[in-house]
C-alpha cells in the first residue's frame, strides 16, 4: 500500500524490537499435545489429575458448592484487594493445622499458587533485596522466572539425583547450612514437583533445625496438599516450619486438591514475630497485588468457601481428595511393578516422578508414540487413563 502523509513514522521499534522467546516448556507442551490429531495420544505433561477414564471431572463437592453459590450470590461487586477473607479463614485449619489460631499468621487470597509465589518473592524483595533464594534442583520450572522477576538472586543446590532416583539430602543440608541469615529457603511442602521425592518426617525435622538455626526465611510452596499421604500428613513440613521459625511464608494452591485449575484459587500466609508485623506484611502484599491484578478473581475461591462452610460438603471433599490420592498411589504401584528400574516410583508422592530419559528419548516418545512428557523426563503419574496405562508402560520400558 502506498504510504500517505498521515502514516506514523517508526524510527526505532520499541515493542517491535523484542525478539521471540522460547515459550514456557509446560505450556508449550500443552499446545503441542492439543495440536496432535492422533486419537490415542497420551498427555503426561502438565500436572492435571485424570481419573481412570482419563477425564478431569469437577469434584462433586465443588460442583454442589458451585450450584449453591450460583443460587445465593446476588452481586459480583468488588471484594477488595485481599479477596474473600471467609475463604482464607476456612483454609486456615486445613493449611495451618495446629497453627490456625496463631494471630501472628496473616493471609490473603491469591490467583492460584503461582500468584501466591509471585507475591511472596516480591514481598521478600521489598523487605530484604539482598536475600538470596536457596533453590534445590530440579524444581518447578516456573520458580526460577518468578524469583528472577522479583529481582532476587538465586543460589542452587542439587536436591535430587535422577541416576540413583534419590534425594541428595546431605547436599541439601550443606547448602542450607551455608545460607546467610535472611536468605530464603524455598521448600516444597509435599508432592515434590518435578521429582515426587518428598522428605520424610525425620528429614523435615533436620531441615527445619538448620533453617531456624541459620535464621533463613522458609518459603514453602504447598500446592498439592492431600495428594501424597493425606491432608494432615502432607502438612507435616509446613507445621514443623511454623513450630520452629519466627518468620515463614506459605504459598498455597487449591487448584489441584479442589480441582479448580482454571479458576486460579490460592492463598499466601505470612508469619512474623507479631500480629502487627504480619498485618503490615499482608498490607504490602495487597499493594503489590494491586499493581498486578488489583483484586483476585472471586469465583473459585467463593466456591471453596461455600464448600468448606458446609460440614457435609467439606467431609465429602475430604473423601474425594482421598479418592484422588488412592488413584495416584495405585497407578504408582502399577508402574513400579512393571519393571525393576521403575520400582522407585512406588516410594514417591503426588502427581510427578522423573524418568531417566534423555530429551531425545522424550522427543522420540512424543513423535513415535504420541506420548507427551516434559523434556526433563518428568511425567504426570495420573496423566493417562487406565486403558492407556499398559501402552504407556510398554513404551517407557522400551525407551529406558
Ligand atoms: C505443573 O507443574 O504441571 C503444574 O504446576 C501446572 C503449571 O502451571 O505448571
Amino acid at each position: 500500500m502506498a504510504s500517505t502523509a498521515l502514516d506514523p513514522v517508526l524510527t526505532a521499534p520499541t515493542i517491535g524490537g523484542l525478539t521471540p522467546i522460547k515459550p514456557d516448556p509446560l505450556l508449550a507442551l500443552i499446545a503441542l499435545c492439543n495440536d496432535d490429531p492422533r486419537p490415542d495420544k497420551i498427555d503426561v505433561g502438565v500436572g492435571v489429575y485424570r481419573d481412570a477414564a482419563g477425564g478431569t471431572p469437577i469434584p462433586r463437592s465443588v460442583k454442589l458448592a458451585e450450584q449453591r453459590l450460583w443460587q445465593q450470590q446476588d452481586t459480583k461487586s468488588y471484594m477488595g484487594g485481599r479477596g474473600d477473607m471467609g475463604f482464607v479463614a476456612r483454609l486456615r485449619p486445613i493449611v495451618l493445622g495446629r497453627h490456625a489460631g496463631d494471630a501472628r499468621i496473616d493471609g490473603l487470597q491469591t490467583p492460584g499458587g503461582c500468584g501466591a509465589l509471585s507475591l511472596a518473592f516480591k514481598l521478600i524483595a521489598k523487605a530484604n533485596p539482598a536475600a538470596r533464594v536457596l533453590v534445590g534442583t530440579p524444581t518447578w520450572p516456573n520458580h526460577i522466572p518468578v524469583i528472577e522477576t522479583a529481582g532476587l538472586e538465586i543460589a542452587t543446590h542439587k536436591f535430587y539425583d535422577v541416576a540413583t532416583q534419590s534425594i541428595c539430602f546431605d547436599e541439601m543440608l550443606v547448602a542450607l547450612d551455608a545460607g546467610r541469615p535472611g536468605d530464603v529457603a524455598l521448600l516444597h511442602g509435599c508432592c515434590h514437583n518435578p521429582t515426587g521425592a518428598d522428605l520424610d518426617n525425620g528429614q523435615w525435622d533436620r531441615v527445619v533445625e538448620v533453617v531456624a538455626r541459620r535464621a533463613l526465611l522458609p518459603m514453602v510452596d504447598f500446592a498439592y496438599q492431600g495428594l501424597g499421604r493425606g491432608l494432615d500428613e502432607d502438612a507435616y513440613g509446613v507445621w514443623a516450619v511454623l513450630d520452629a521459625c519466627g518468620e515463614a511464608l506459605v504459598a498455597q494452591s487449591c487448584d489441584k486438591n479442589f480441582g479448580s485449575y482454571r479458576d486460579r484459587v490460592g492463598s499466601l500466609f505470612v508469619k512474623t514475630a507479631t500480629k502487627d508485623q504480619s498485618s503490615a506484611a499482608i498490607g504490602h502484599c495487597a499493594q503489590i497485588a494491586r499493581e498486578m491484578w488489583s483484586m483476585p478473581p472471586d469465583h473459585g475461591a467463593a466456591v471453596v468457601r461455600v464448600l468448606l462452610e458446609d460440614a457435609a460438603l467439606a467431609a465429602d471433599w475430604r473423601v474425594e481428595v482421598g479418592e484422588m490420592r488412592d488413584r495416584i498411589n495405585s497407578v504408582r504401584g502399577r508402574i513400579a511393578a512393571s519393571d525393576p528400574r521403575l520400582a522407585y516410583i512406588a516410594g514417591q508422592f503426588g502427581m510427578f516422578s522423573m524418568l531417566p530419559l534423555t530429551p531425545e528419548k522424550v522427543r522420540s516418545l512424543r513423535e513415535r508414540e504420541s506420548i507427551y512428557m516434559a523434556d526433563s523426563g518428568r511425567f504426570n503419574v495420573v496423566g493417562m487413563s487406565d486403558a492407556s496405562l499398559d501402552r504407556f508402560i510398554a513404551a517407557v520400558v522400551a525407551a529406558l
